[in-house]
């Protein structure tokens, strides 16, 4: 906007006329905010070159005589606006559209935001173990076919790869087997790429995104979170690994809640088991949830196979270690009582809103 030049006016119809004074009403206003009062003053109101004595003198000049009066009062109309804006103080001369600022109303407020569902019991869950001295660790959800079976005892073609069937990257063909990209189907590769780096002791918690071709229902999505541990030091065995999750589990559900271990496989673990907790809907009575059999199933878990430690450069004579892995929706699903998982991925207020 030029304000050193007269705006030229289209006509003097009332439309014109509303026209020309509303751009200059809003002139005002942006100057106001502009200048300092002394400065605005002398702008709109100098006597020889005051703006507005040369618009009014350049409009009143070539106006037809029936429009001088029209003309003349919106001129007084802008006088007035211009003195207003100049006898407030400095912040209340910000106006918009020539309405008058009412600072009692109350302010547009912005609602704030929560943790979603599965973050909160993400990070409850890190938590846990962080207080039992567990650092966190991550890693690519893009990952070779390497770090995600090969160097964790999956060997090419083994049936437990059909287990872990996952979105794979497109022309990789070309590629060494071992160095094609897929979508991690696990947190497990974390565990390599961490030992890779770092020496015994370790201590561990892996959050993180995971993807496996699923057909979806109401408990399995082809995307899903987990959180993976690993314990690696001298002397350690299946006590401790029992002790850590009975502890972990009694933190996340309450102090009533019962551990159980079962044989499992896991082609990086050995000997390997799937740990169940005492239903937390019936107590252990049997219900529908748990299937009338009193115990929940709810991750896989196992002394880390000394096969694992040979590729990472660890010495399974001097170290031994457990490793667990869970997912976090399922673990959600049971804290809020959700039934159908994909509730987590709607983005649907309604349920977002329940957690706040
Ligand atoms: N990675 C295994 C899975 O996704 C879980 C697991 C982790 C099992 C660590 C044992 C040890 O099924």
């Amino acid at each position: 906007m030029s304000t050193e030049q007269i705006p030229q006016m289209e006509g003097y119809g009332e439309t014109a006329l509303a026209e020309a004074f509303n751009s200059l009403v809003e002139e005002v206003f942006a100057s106001a905010t502009q200048m300092s009062p002394e400065e605005f003053r002398l702008h709109w109101l100098g006597r020889k070159q005051g703006r507005l004595k040369l618009i009014s003198d350049a409009w009143l000049k070539t106006a037809p005589a029936e429009a001088r009066k029209s003309l003349g009062i919106k001129f007084n109309e802008l006088k007035l606006k211009i003195e207003t804006a100049l006898s407030d103080d400095g912040e209340s001369r910000i106006k918009t559209k020539g309405e008058p600022l009412d600072i009692t109303l109350p302010g547009t407020r912005r609602t704030i935001g929560i943790e979603h569902p599965l973050v909160r019991t993400s990070r409850e869950i890190v938590k846990i173990f962080q207080a039992m001295g567990y650092s966190v660790a991550t890693g690519p959800e893009v990952e070779t076919d390497y770090y995600n079976f090969e160097s964790l005892n999956f060997p090419p073609n083994h049936p437990a790869r059909d287990t872990q069937d996952t979105l794979v990257i497109a022309d990789q063909e070309k590629k060494p087997l071992r160095e094609r990209l897929l979508m991690r189907t696990h947190t497990s590769p974390v565990q390599i790429r961490t030992m890779e780096l770092e020496k015994p002791p370790l201590r561990i918690v892996i959050p993180g995104k995971v993807y496996r071709n699923e057909a979806e229902d109401a408990t399995h999505l082809a995307r899903f979170q987990q959180v993976e541990g690993l314990c690696v030091d001298t002397n350690i065995t299946f006590s401790d690994l029992k002790g850590t999750l009975d502890h972990a589990m009694k933190a996340l559900f309450g102090a009533d809640v019962k551990t159980r271990f079962f044989p499992s496989f896991f082609p990086f673990t050995e000997p390997s088991a799937d740990m169940q907790i005492s239903c937390i809907f019936c107590g252990g009575k049997g219900c529908r949830k748990c299937k009338h059999s009193g115990w929940i199933e709810l991750l896989g878990c196992g002394m880390v196979d000394p096969s694992v430690f040979g590729f990472v450069g660890y010495d399974p004579k001097k170290v031994s270690g457990f490793a667990f892995g869970m997912g976090v929706e399922r673990i959600a699903m049971m804290r809020y009582g959700v039934s159908a998982v994909g509730q987590f991925y709607s983005n649907d207020m309604r349920f977002l809103e329940q957690f706040a």
